[in-house]
């Protein structure tokens, strides 16, 4: 229409100019957390969600859409056909069942593993260059999964892993010695939850490292607080989800975290949920996804980080790989 009279046609957009495209499968706390922070922080030009209740997701969908005098342009599309995903940049599954109060993450792989059967296959149908992210609970499992059902190489498929339980580890660390979050570098690895484990030896503030300052008499921090963070960390998502009902918001942030350091390309690194076998002792045979610290890039997962772990942590890492690949065992796919 005449609203713009058209200058002469600039040369069609390059390939590196293409449009980014991100889908969200599961628009319920955890989907809708996660789009939000895309649109808020301009991650795609076009964003799809899929739902298995229809009005659900239109309501979802056009309650985003009447944001869009506060936000960067963004096609915002949404059904329950996968046909809606196609050509997707990044695929992010957050369908699913959650924990109800009190129970284990564990506790709902059957029910979503169910779930990726008919989830997965139409994505990588509709995508099959796509970067995939898996948020859905058991994280590490439904992962490795979404691994073997889509056929994708494995650097393409990674869970957001213990980014978040990482994320709530800098947090208390950072409110315990009264500094910015983002100074604190610090990983929890191994299993999105119960059995993650933090990483002490590396942990740093400002590049000043934590543990050395113990055998001082000015320790920055005392090791049986360290301990009590990292329960306070595995407990956070049970707290949380006892006084709301689901967790939503620290995801979103950090799935969307993941999303800017994928698309564009940002080589950052982040405790994410890969396919851990080969690394850390964890024998090759080993086929499971578990958190290590990785590079991420526009192709997924670019290197795994050689941080120096103690006997402890290396140990416990492999109980972890060994509890999920006695698990796998038994899984029909
Ligand atoms: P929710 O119940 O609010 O949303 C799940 C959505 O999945 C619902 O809207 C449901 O209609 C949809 N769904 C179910 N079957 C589907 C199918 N076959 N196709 C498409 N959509 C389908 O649950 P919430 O709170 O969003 O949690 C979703 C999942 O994310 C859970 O498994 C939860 O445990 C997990 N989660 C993982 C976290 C992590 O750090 N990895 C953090 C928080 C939640
Ligand atoms: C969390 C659970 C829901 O860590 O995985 O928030």
């Amino acid at each position: 229409h005449a609203l713009f009279r058209p200058i002469q046609q600039a040369a069609p957009p390059s390939p590196t100019n293409r449009q980014t495209k991100i889908s969200v499968i599961g628009a319920g706390n955890v989907g809708m957390a996660i789009a939000q922070t895309i649109l808020t922080h301009n991650l795609a030009d076009e964003l799809a969600l899929v739902d298995a209740k229809p009005d659900m997701l239109r309501g979802e969908m056009l309650d985003l859409q009447h944001a869009a005098a506060f936000l960067p342009h963004t096609k915002i599309v949404a059904s329950p056909d996968y046909s809606v995903t196609a050509n997707s940049d990044l695929c992010i599954i957050t369908a699913g069942a959650r924990q109800l109060p009190g129970e284990t993450r564990l506790n709902l792989l059957q029910r979503n593993l169910a779930l990726f059967k008919h989830i997965v296959p139409p994505v990588a149908k509709y995508s099959p260059g796509t970067l995939l992210v898996v948020v859905s609970n058991p994280v590490d499992v439904l992962t490795y999964i979404a691994w073997k059902l889509s056929g994708f190489p494995p650097n393409r498929v990674i869970g957001s892993g213990t980014n978040l339980d990482s994320s709530r580890f800098r947090f208390l660390l950072a409110d315990h010695l009264e500094v910015n979050a983002q100074d604190v570098q610090a990983y929890m690895v191994g299993e999105h939850g119960d059995s993650s484990v933090a990483l002490w030896s590396s942990i740093s503030v400002g590049g000043v490292p934590i543990l050395s300052q113990l055998t001082d008499e000015k320790a920055l921090i005392e090791q049986g607080v360290l301990e009590k963070i990292r329960k306070a960390v595995v407990e956070s998502a049970y707290e949380v989800i006892r006084l709301k009902g689901y967790t939503s918001w620290a995801i979103g942030y950090s799935v969307a975290s993941l999303a800017r350091s994928l698309l564009r390309d940002q080589r950052r690194v982040h405790p994410i949920s890969l396919l851990a076998k080969g690394f850390y002792g964890i024998p090759d045979d080993c086929e499971v996804y578990l958190s290590l610290p990785a590079q991420l890039g526009r192709s997924g997962v670019l290197g795994v980080a050689s941080i120096q772990l103690t006997e402890e942590e290396t140990a416990r890492l492999r109980r972890s790989a060994h509890t999920l690949w006695e698990l796998q065992q038994q899984l029909e796919l």
